[in-house]
């Protein structure tokens, strides 16, 4: 893999594109599946679009341009495996004048399939106007701030309101981080708004950690949704969070695809992409590629996951208490914690088993290595 050089000294950026993309394409894929029973709608919505920091005349290190293509992607492969009809619209709002008209300039040229609708000035005015447009239909929405300001949960919440709806927020850790704390009362506002805190203040002094979970515990209440999980991405060359990114939806589908695009993004591309960017500060060529030093760089991806793959069957004892549960009902409260994909937790919940730690019903076949939807699980020695 190279970093296309528009990205060079912005990786990070790289990192969240390559994941909304991942994210975007399997998320327009699976939606577009409700087109066989008729064509359907489906909303890209991107509500701090940019263009910003682009350095392709193209604008394809963009938001805008990877939300157009997958939804462009996923509408022409439906039609031209079953003859479906998706019918493909995005929204986008900008504040910034100068960035605006980049924005109106670039879609009028553009040719495609997607309905397009750019509406200028602040996220927060323009919540009734793209509820209107996107009505009932199936959208994911794009909350991707500079800082935190004008980011409210409680602008995110109306658009959240239906079925079929998930959001992806960029959380800028390093900027939050960066002023959690500050007593300043314009700030203590800002920092009590982005986290949906109505009666409260942001605690002072969390961590990371903490910080994230109280984030995703605010999206699920204010935003009336189920599930939701972050992953970090690291700054391209110090070993510090930059961005966490926190998806939210409905269905617990949502985690599935969450876990699989942080799998092949942060576990497999992030650690090339670092190298390479650290080479390139270096300002000196390695002797070897970026590819070969990746393997020997610190992983974060590869310690968290080991770390996660040892709390599995600890969670595993907390959740089945003295209780049995389906596999479907466990499954989605581990992964929202658990930096593990559906397939790695499946395998190791059905290691347990197989080493007489848990009960599952009716008995697996020989040849299974994972737990089904349906199959009740319970613990073959209780706690006393
Ligand atoms: C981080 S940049 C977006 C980057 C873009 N999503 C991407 O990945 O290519 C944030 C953008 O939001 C715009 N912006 C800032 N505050 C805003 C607000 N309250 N409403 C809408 N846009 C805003 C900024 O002008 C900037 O272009």
């Amino acid at each position: 893999m190279k970093v296309p050089p528009e990205y060079h000294g912005r990786e990070q950026s790289f990192l969240k594109h390559r994941f909304l993309t991942e994210y975007l394409r399997s998320w327009a894929h699976k939606l577009g599946s409700r087109a066989r029973s008729g064509p359907q709608r489906l909303w890209y919505v991107d509500v701090f679009a940019g263009p910003w920091s682009s350095a392709d005349a193209e604008l394809r290190d963009t938001s805008i341009y990877i939300g157009l293509q997958a939804l462009e992607e996923a509408a022409q492969t439906w039609r031209d495996t079953e003859g479906v009809n998706i019918k493909p619209g995005a929204i986008f709002v900008e504040k910034d004048r100068r960035a605006f008209a980049r924005l109106q300039d670039f879609l009028r040229q553009r040719q495609g399939i997607v309905e397009t609708h750019p509406f200028m000035g602040e996220f927060g005015h323009h919540v009734d106007g793209i509820q209107r447009l996107i009505g009932s239909d199936p959208a994911f929405v794009f909350v991707d701030p500079t800082g935190f300001k004008g980011a409210q949960m409680q602008f995110i919440a109306p658009l959240m309101k239906r079925r079929h709806r998930d959001v992806l927020v960029n959380v800028m850790f390093n900027h939050v981080n960066r002023w959690k704390d500050d007593p300043r009362q314009f700030l203590r506002e800002q920092m009590r708004a982005f986290f949906g805190l109505e009666d409260s203040d942001l605690p002072v002094g969390l961590e990371e950690p903490e910080l994230l979970r109280l984030y995703r515990r605010q999206l699920k209440l204010t935003c009336d949704i189920e599930w939701a999980a972050d992953i970090g991405v690291p700054h391209p060359t110090i070993d510090r969070t930059w961005f966490r990114l926190v998806v939210g939806g409905k269905h617990p589908k949502v985690l599935e695809v969450f876990r699989d695009a942080e799998r092949k993004v942060m576990g497999i591309e992030a650690a090339v992409v670092r190298e390479e960017a650290r080479v390139r500060s270096a300002a000196q060529p390695s002797l070897f590629s970026a590819e070969e030093t990746a393997g020997a760089q610190e992983q974060r991806y590869t310690r968290q996951r080991d770390e996660d793959l040892d709390r599995v069957r600890t969670m595993l004892r907390e959740r089945l208490g003295d209780g049995e549960l389906t596999w479907q009902q466990i499954w989605p409260v581990l992964l929202e914690d658990l930096h593990l994909t559906l397939r790695e937790l499946s395998r190791a919940c059905f290691s347990a088993y197989k080493a007489g730690e848990l009960l599952v019903s009716p008995t697996p076949g020989p040849k299974r290595r994972t737990l089904l939807e349906a199959d009740l699980i319970s613990l073959a020695v209780r706690d006393p």
